[in-house]
């Protein structure tokens, strides 16, 4: 396939697609208690439309694809789709975000499709605390997955928000699970996409602050080099099976090699994740526009792409930062 680039020479090879905005969890850095409103499933990009779409990509650049939400298992038959888009030609990773609350039942299909690696969403090792964050009961269905992942040797990453007051106290039991399993843990910046458009307040835990801080607990602490397009900046700890990682998703470090686009469960095209959405795919399809036709919107969008999350952010049409990260897929 010809490499994709944008208009700053970035190659953008990585999709992201969030294939409903409804969750059964409500993390509250995520979504307010009594959740956002959800969109109709009519305006939900149908598998057939999906699948269109990541044949198009697929043969423009596109290599790898993400699923993610919302939570992926709430939205009916998820494993269709992931069937269909591992039959895609020129796609050579599939990886799944997930909450881990319902997946463990598919994972032994999802490494049998060959699924690339798997992002587990886990704040906290503690129930109590578990609770306060996502405002539901499940902390030992996701632990149950993530043992599972770790049988069936699927790659597994663990995102974890760190934040004041919440679960500072986890820091070092998530570091430590690097040491007993061969798992990357990844401490995230908390972001605004609360789905509240409360004001921001200024970032404690930013990555400086969380190197620091795993450094106090872990003074050998070393730099590992970075996979190519990572938003992460890696560690190792001697003697541990697993990495740590640190994503600065609030300070942006990282925009100058991002080479990665988003669709909405909805369709909406995104070239950053601070954008508010460029163009919507899925009417442009609806309307019976050409396989051309759509990888030129697909064109399009890349050629007016902004530089980094801050210039993103700053041509914003609508609300500020302010969205549910359910919306956004992440
Ligand atoms: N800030 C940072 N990360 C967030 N996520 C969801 N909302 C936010 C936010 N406001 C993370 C989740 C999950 C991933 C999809 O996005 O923890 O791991
Ligand atoms: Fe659901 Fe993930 Fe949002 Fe939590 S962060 S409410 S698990 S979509």
């Amino acid at each position: 396939m010809p490499p994709l680039f944008d208009n700053h020479g970035r190659k953008i090879n990585y999709l992201r697609l969030a294939v409903t905005d409804r969750c059964n969890l409500r993390c509250f850095y995520c979504m307010p208690e009594h959740g956002i409103e959800y969109l109709p499933k009519d305006h939900l990009l149908t598998y057939e439309e999906i699948v269109r779409l990541v044949s198009l990509l697929a043969g423009m650049g596109i290599e790898k694809v993400r699923i993610t939400g919302g939570e992926p298992f709430v939205r009916k038959d998820i494993m269709e789709l992931f069937r269909a888009l591992s039959r895609i030609e020129g796609i050579k990773q599939i990886n799944l975000t997930t909450n881990g609350t319902i997946a463990g039942k598919w994972l032994p299909e999802l490494k049998e499709l060959g699924i690339s690696s798997v992002n587990l969403s886990l704040d906290t090792l503690d129930p109590k605390r578990f609770h306060q964050i996502t405002r539901r009961d499940d902390f030992e269905n996701v632990m149950a997955t993530f043992h599972q992942l770790i049988k069936l040797g699927i790659p597994t990453k663990i995102n974890s928000v760190l934040m004041q007051g919440k679960n500072e106290e986890d820091l070092e039991g998530l570091v430590n699970l690097t040491r007993d399993y061969p798992v990357s843990v990844r401490f995230i910046e908390e972001m605004p996409f609360n789905g509240e458009g409360a004001k921001y307040a200024d970032l404690h835990w930013n990555h400086i602050r969380i190197l620091e801080a795993i450094k106090a607990i872990y003074p050998d602490l070393q730099k590992v080099p970075d996979p190519p397009f990572s938003t992460s900046s890696n560690y190792f700890i001697p003697g541990h099976q697993g990495n740590v990682g640190i994503i600065a998703a609030y300070s942006r470090t990282f925009c100058g090699t991002c080479n990665r686009i988003r669709l909405t469960a909805q369709g909406t095209i995104k070239t950053c994740l601070y954008d508010d959405g460029v163009f919507n795919i899925r009417d442009l399809m609806r309307n019976g526009a050409t396989d051309e036709q759509i990888k030129q919107a697909f064109l399009d969008a890349l050629n007016n792409r902004a530089r980094n999350g801050f210039e993103a952010e700053a041509r914003r049409l609508g609300l500020p930062a302010s969205e549910s990260m359910a919306t956004i897929g992440g």
